[in-house]
């Protein structure tokens, strides 16, 4: 019901246009209102894709919530905030009003290790998520527990990650803000992604999988299954869909045509090279004393 009269009053918002929107700041109520969107979201109450049985893909996007982000940061006037360091000074950062950084507390049992992260309000951080700095995890993010993110990642606006993964440094998971029709990046339970890799354009990873170092996967790239002799990609209806423990490297294909021929010219392309075995395991497995 709480969920219900939230996205009812997101749809109306996201209806009308930026000026009619501001203009609402004089009465308190729309501040407080996406104060408490952002609360939910902080929460998991609500989520821009949740788990849904009923689905081909095991998921339901809510655009709504989508749509919820985008009306806050045009609510936003730009502001400065100074963040006192004591003896060392203080910093300044200038951003919408209404786009504040996320406020953790130790009972939330999360650990932002020193060195300058930043993680913006509306995200949801489950007790056991460690966040290795410098890191960045944008609006509407759900990152579950014991998930590890290392250095250098970016966690993009609405990304859903599941517990137990491992997001390696470097790694960059691809948000919805822009371009427009963007969907969700949606990575399950006791994934692995390797150092720098690039997960974006709504691509879900099923449970187990383990995306070898530097792959790359968005909604053009065929992921070619050499166990199941098969090819997986984005079509109209479907995001590209990553099997429950694949483990996907980054190969190369022949490009098509004469010239390339001639020359001998290749792209990358993602291989599924096998599906997780012990050796797999061995070589993924997470340390409990880091968590
Ligand atoms: C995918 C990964 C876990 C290896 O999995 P594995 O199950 O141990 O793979 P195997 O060693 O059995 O390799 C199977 C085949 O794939 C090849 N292969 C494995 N990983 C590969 C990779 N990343 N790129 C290209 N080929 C790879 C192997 O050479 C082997 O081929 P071969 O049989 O022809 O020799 C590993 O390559 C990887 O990417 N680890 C992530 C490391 C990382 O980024 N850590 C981040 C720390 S911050």
């Amino acid at each position: 019901m709480f969920v219900a009269s939230i996205k009812k009053r997101v749809l109306e918002y996201a209806e009308m246009d930026t000026v009619a929107l501001k203009s609402l700041r004089g009465s308190t109520d729309i501040l407080t209102f996406f104060t408490n969107f952002r609360m939910a979201l902080n929460n998991g109450l609500i989520r821009a894709a949740e788990p849904a049985s009923e689905s081909p893909t095991g998921w339901r996007v809510n655009l709504w919530v989508k749509q919820g982000i985008l009306a806050n940061i045009r609510l936003g006037e730009l502001a400065e905030e100074r963040v006192e360091l004591g003896e060392f000074g203080s910093f300044l950062f200038i951003d919408k009003d209404t786009m504040p950084t996320k406020w953790i507390v130790t009972s939330d049992n999360v650990r932002i290790v020193p060195g300058g992260s930043s993680v913006r309000d509306g995200v949801y951080l489950a007790p056991g998520v460690v966040v290795m700095p410098p890191v960045y995890v944008n609006v509407g993010a759900y990152v579950d527990e014991s998930t590890m993110i290392d250095s250098h990642a970016l966690v993009g606006s609405c990304a859903q990650v599941g517990k137990k993964c491992h997001l390696s440094a470097g790694v960059q998971v691809g948000g919805v803000l822009e371009p427009i029709g963007a969907m969700p990046v949606i990575i399950e339970d006791e994934v692995m992604v390797g150092g720098n890799c690039g997960i974006y354009e709504g691509t879900i990873i099923k449970e187990k999988a383990v995306i070898g170092t530097g792959v790359i996967l968005n909604g053009s790239t065929p992921v070619y299954d050499l166990v199941r002799n098969t090819i997986y990609r984005k079509s109209d209806d479907a995001p590209l869909i990553i099997p429950s423990g694949a483990v996907v490297v980054a190969g190369s294909r022949p490009i098509k045509g004469p010239y390339a021929k001639k020359y001998g010219l290749q792209m990358y392309t993602p291989i599924i090279i096998k599906y997780r075995d012990d050796k797999t395991d061995k070589a993924v497995t997470l340390e409990d004393a880091l968590r």
